[in-house]
């Protein structure tokens, strides 16, 4: 069965193909918003509502070229119910609903985290289940342990700021422009380590939890004072890197998996792949992350998962819905 993904849930629209018949990805086309936020130092809702409307029928059309398919071939479609903006949410799941009702096919609502838990599935080196994942994007934090499609566990959270929130915020306190996640994790690439040094928030709390708000404030602290931009990056990231790494490795002591996945966004930063794999290689167990392309929103992991809980019969019976609070 040919599944059409559609991902409409903050500032990326993304559609996919994905072939159930031979597992196969078939295309993937992602539009970014960022350049239309950069100017308001952030994503605006009514805007990122606006700009979906437009993408999605020549994103599909484009898919469907890329894939050598036609849309009569498609037999199932998912979106992505949420979490999310309700407005960007509501697009999706609007066009995702029409197409479906004209050609005749069921539609379901994806979970967005469960699109990014299970992307590293689509890559060519893929783990086997039970696997704790790390979640971390720009609104999520979280260590879940994945037992299967559907069934997934949460190990920990974090209590205010996502990991990609404080890369973000931070890198607008240096002055890097939206969204700074990549442009900081460069520049702390520049950095001397070890030039300041920044609490590790949560640490040693016993718990799988993580708290990032206080970075922030220390690193405004330190920007207040002279300072080397380069060298405050670098703290930053490492003391983030440091408390996420260590998490990791007590959930996998503690659930007794030697299986890690790393999904969303922030995954895709270099020190963090680094630290993970030097831990990886010291206490014997394996690291899988998605391909770069699919780290961020993409249409490709909500085809996938909608795939995945089409062939399970896992479907959800929601009917038109959207949610933009959902927990996993
Ligand atoms: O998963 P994602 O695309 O969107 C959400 O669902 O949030 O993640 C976006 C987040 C942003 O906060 C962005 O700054 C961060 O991921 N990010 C990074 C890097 N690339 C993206 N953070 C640190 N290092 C990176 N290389
Ligand atoms: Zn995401």
């Amino acid at each position: 069965m040919l599944v059409l993904g559609i991902e409409t849930s903050c500032d990326e629209t993304g559609v996919a193909l994905y072939e159930t018949g031979d597992g196969r990805l078939l295309a993937h086309a992602v539009h970014s918003q960022v350049a239309m936020h950069e100017a308001y130092g952030g994503v605006v809702p009514e805007l990122a509502s606006r700009d979906h409307i437009q993408r999605l029928v020549p994103l599909t059309r484009l898919v469907l070229k890329k894939g050598g398919r036609r849309m009569e071939d498609i037999g199932g479609i998912g979106y992505t119910e949420g979490p999310g903006l309700a407005g960007a949410l509501l697009v999706g799941a609007s066009y995702a609903h029409a197409l479906g009702e004209a050609l005749g096919v069921p539609v379901l609502g994806v979970h967005h985290l469960e699109g990014h838990l299970l992307s590293p599935l689509l890559s060519a080196r893929r783990p086997q289940f039970p696997f704790v994942a790390l979640l971390v994007s720009g609104g999520h934090t979280q260590l879940m342990r994945v037992d299967g499609v559907g069934r997934y566990g949460l190990l920990g959270e974090t209590q205010d700021d996502a990991a990609g929130e404080a890369f973000d915020k931070t890198a607008k306190l240096l002055g890097l422009g939206y969204p700074g996640g990549p442009a900081l994790s460069a520049l702390a690439e520049k950095g001397r380590p070890g030039r300041y040094r920044l609490p590790r928030p949560m640490l040693d709390s016993g718990d799988l939890d993580f708290s990032f708000s206080g970075l922030k404030t220390a690193v405004l602290m330190l920007t207040k004072k002279e300072h080397e931009p380069a060298d405050v990056a670098r703290a930053f990231v490492d003391s983030v890197v440091e408390v996420l790494v260590a998490k990791c490795v007590h959930s996998l002591e503690r659930n007794g998996l030697t299986r890690l996945v790393v999904a969303g966004g922030v995954g895709a930063n270099k020190q963090l792949r680094a630290s993970l794999d030097a831990e990886a290689a010291k206490h014997g167990f394996d690291v899988f992350y998605p391909e770069p392309e699919l780290c961020t929103d993409n249409g490709a992991m909500i085809a996938f998962a909608a795939a995945q809980r089409m062939q399970a019969g896992l479907g959800r019976e929601h009917g038109f819905s959207v949610k933009p609070r959902w927990a996993l």
